[in-house]
């Protein structure tokens, strides 16, 4: 159908973790007006889930070079050096941004930070909120703001569809599904100057993930739609202790952070032999890639389906005060971390690639920024180093929102022509029924997920192919909408991995055990056209 109803504004931002609401309040402060959409409600997204930490060198005798060096060590090989400097070099400022807008971290007697580690870190450079519930502070204080400034608009429950653009190409706005009441209900459309993805990830496209159910990647499929470049799809991290709820486990998955971890606690197997000592000079602490790979390495040689974190050690008072969310949640399920073992296992956990852009936020798309986890500004390379995403979607958020002020003041963020009538609610690709997405799920869990082979994809994307065969959906709902969302990322996910015929980072083959450097120091660029095109050097 054609939009119902139509808004207009001049920056429109999709999403509303730390990347989006960023965002906002920032161009507000140019006095340019702005809406932001989201899909469920404001705090629903990935942010509010993040546990560990925010990762900035704000600790005494650490530098932004230490942060940069572990973080180019984590990326394997595919970071852009100019995307992790800017990162890191601004990050303490962007930290401080955030206190100043209401965020309250933990601090120490004397009123300074305090700071843990985690994997790849060598220093203790993770400030953290609450012991253990920094997204959801910091979530809570930027909710705060964008709710106490009435010129910003919020829309909630509402699916991004698909992006407008002028006679230029330039971004003019989006189509959006809004499950409403009123004057903006069912499938309408925004004007806007300038558009800002930041839909967040994209996990639920496995069977277990720690990402809330949202995260079906809406971000990534529009931009494939709208022929942005999209890069590196095939690094998705798998966080390397997710609580093992049992082999059936489905859907999101608590996650226990890897800060437990940087406070001392162990990984042992059932005979409780700590298998990551020997293996890396950092042992637990080794980049999450290194974890995950010897947990499921450990799980096969011994047949098991997790293994154990033992932080039995913390005591009652430092698992309480400390680590209250993971605590809760552990016992929640009948588990009680200060006299027992944990059982956990890797699950699906960040995407490290997605819209690639400039250092500015901008897309290919010219007036179509990314930023957050829905965007590949180069900084995680092929593996993400631990609680450095906050970190990228408040830096790079500053950074697209002083691009639009900048483009504002110089008369160059006019406002943009386009057909809505015309446009059509989504672009002509077919809708799956809502059953599809158990079954993309299994799909890529069995095939592409944290252990890959040339035969095990082959099967997958054999799969996926059938579904849209045979799922094919009348009903344009929303839930029509998510499942083929998360076929179109699950798709172009499958064929970047099977081109990139090496183990690196968080990307690892059976079939091709090594890191490949000859041929492989580059990235894919989605949609892949077929063996030996679509990817770019460094
Ligand atoms: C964690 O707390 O272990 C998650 C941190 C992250 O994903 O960066």
């Amino acid at each position: 159908p054609a939009p119902g109803w139509t808004s207009t504004t001049d920056v429109v931002v999709v999403g509303s973790g730390v990347a989006g609401l960023t965002v906002a309040l920032n161009v507000r402060k140019a006095g340019l007006r702005a809406m932001v959409v989201t899909k469920a409600m404001l705090d629903d997204g990935s942010t509010r889930w993040a546990q560990g930490g925010i990762a900035a060198a704000l600790g005494e005798g650490d530098t932004p070079e230490q942060h940069l060096a572990d973080t180019l060590v984590a990326g394997a090989g595919l970071c852009d050096e100019a995307a992790v400097r800017t990162l890191v070099t601004e990050g303490p400022d962007a930290v401080r941004h955030l206190i100043a807008t209401g965020a309250a971290f933990d601090l120490d007697a004397e009123g300074e930070i305090l700071l843990t580690r985690e994997g790849g870190h060598h220093r203790r450079r993770i400030a953290h909120a609450g012991g253990d519930a920094t997204g959801a502070e910091i979530s809570r204080a930027l909710v705060s703001a964008v709710r106490s400034d009435p010129g910003l608009e919020l829309i909630e429950h509402a699916l991004v569809l698909d992006l407008l653009t002028d006679a230029d190409g330039h971004a003019a706005g989006l189509t959006l599904h809004v499950m409403g009441e009123g004057q903006r209900d069912g499938v309408g459309a925004i004007r806007a100057r300038a558009v800002v993805l930041a839909t967040g990830g994209m996990g639920q496209i496995f069977s277990a993930t720690t990402n809330p159910a949202v995260s079906t990647g809406d971000g990534v499929a529009l931009a494939l739609r709208a022929g942005a470049e999209v890069t590196d799809l095939e690094f998705v991290q798998f966080h390397p202790t997710v609580l093992w709820l049992g082999a059936e486990a489905e859907g999101q998955q608590p996650l226990v952070s890897e800060a437990v971890r940087g406070e001392g606690a162990h990984l042992v197997d059932a005979d409780g032999v700590r298998f990551m000592v020997g293996q890396h000079e950092l042992a637990e602490l080794a980049p999450r890639d290194i974890v995950a790979k010897a947990i499921t390495r450990r799980m096969q040689e011994l047949g098991t389906e997790h293994m154990y974190l033992d932080g039995r050690h913390f005591g009652a008072e430092m698992w309480a005060e400390r680590f209250p969310t993971i605590l809760a949640s552990c016992r929640s399920h009948g588990i009680d971390p200060v006299t027992e073992l944990i059982p956990v296992a890797p699950a699906a956990h960040y995407a490290s690639g997605g819209v690639r852009t400039d250092l500015l936020g901008r897309t290919t798309v010219p007036g179509l920024y990314a930023c957050g986890e829905v965007a590949c500004t180069g900084v995680h390379g092929a593996n993400r180093l631990a609680s450095n995403s906050l970190l990228e979607g408040l830096v790079f958020a500053e950074r697209i929102a002083a691009d639009l002020t900048a483009r504002h003041r110089a008369g160059q963020l006019p406002e943009r022509s386009v057909d809505v009538a015309g446009a059509r609610a989504a672009k002509a690709v077919p809708l799956l029924a809502p059953e599809a997405r158990a079954d993309i799920q299994h799909l890529m869990s069995t095939g592409a997920g944290v252990l890959r082979s040339a035969a095990s994809m082959a099967a997958t994307t054999a799969g996926l192919a059938r579904l849209t065969a045979d799922e094919k959906s009348a009903d344009p709902a929303v839930e029509s909408w998510e499942a083929t969302n998360l076929h179109s990322v699950a798709t172009a996910l499958v064929a970047a991995a099977a081109q990139r015929e090496e183990t690196r980072g968080c990307h690892w083959r059976e079939d091709f055990p090594d890191r490949d450097d000859a041929v492989w120091l580059r990235h894919i660029i989605s949609p892949v056209r077929g063996s030996g095109n679509g990817d770019a050097d460094l």
